[in-house]
């Protein structure tokens, strides 16, 4: 289980995250959803130690997940990748590897074998010799989505995920989602959208600095709490 207790982050003396807590059990998607600025990736962050946190506990396996950092993937949002960075298709899911064969020896044959599998799963194997940089946005994605499958993680983390993408990405990264749920790992997905993908969430976070509110779509969807996170913007698209 993944248990995530009053998290709040601070930048500069400004309260990105306050009070967040929640809890998910194996074989569960997470959703996390809320306007820009929510904190949503902030959140994310936060739970994997990649920011400072102002106060909260972070557990996975009643254990610190800061100790447990390896049976982590954690895809962020495209915005903060380098897409300009030389490296291949193939080095970037390699890179998942690493962390159990180190950089500077020969990746093992069972790593070779896990990486292209993992770019097979996601139909990026042809392409594996390509500079990240020269494939289309779904394409990129897809490589990240193979890149965290490769680490063979217990629990995974997306960040915006379904931005910019086609819908052969998005069929295939539902399906990896699903199979990765029948396969008992925990599943934490941002998504600032309120599409399809809300529908095979588990749970639902709906976050504005704070969580406004938390459990299945319909408790969490209710015209109240989209007002009290979105503001009247929402009311905006609805028209
Ligand atoms: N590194 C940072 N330094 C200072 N402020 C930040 C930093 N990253 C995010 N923020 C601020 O924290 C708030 C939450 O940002 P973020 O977590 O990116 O929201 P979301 O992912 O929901 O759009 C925003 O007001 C943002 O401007
Ligand atoms: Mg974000």
């Amino acid at each position: 289980m993944l248990e995530v207790e009053h998290l709040a982050v601070n930048y500069r003396g400004v309260t990105a995250v306050e009070d967040v807590s929640f809890r998910s059990l194996p074989g569960q998607m997470v959703g996390v959803i809320g306007p820009n600025g929510a904190g949503k990736s902030t959140m994310v962050k936060a739970i994997l130690g990649l920011v400072p946190i102002s106060s909260g506990v972070v557990k996975f396996r009643d254990r610190s997940l800061k100790q447990q950092l390896n049976s982590v993937a954690y895809v962020p949002q495209r915005s903060q990748i380098d897409w300009d960075y030389p490296i291949t298709v193939w080095n970037v899911v390699m890179m998942a590897r690493t962390v159990h064969t180190g950089w500077f020896r020969e990746p093992s044959k069972p790593s070779q074998e896990i990486v292209k599998e993992a770019l097979a799963r996601v139909g990026m194997l042809e392409l594996r010799s390509r500079q990240i940089g020269e494939l289309s946005g779904g394409q990129q994605q897809r490589v990240f989505l193979a890149r965290a499958l490769a680490q063979q993680a217990e629990l995974l983390f997306f960040d915006e995920p379904f931005v910019g993408i086609d819908q052969k990405t998005e069929a295939i990264m539902f399906d990896v989602f699903a199979e990765l749920k029948l396969q008992g790992k925990i599943l934490l997905v941002v998504t600032h959208d309120l599409g399809t993908a809300l529908t095979k969430c588990d749970q639902l976070l709906l976050l504005n600095k704070q969580i406004i509110a938390t459990g299945s779509l319909k408790e969490v969807m209710t015209a109240d709490n989209i007002q009290r996170a979105y503001g009247d913007s929402v009311l905006l698209l609805n028209r």
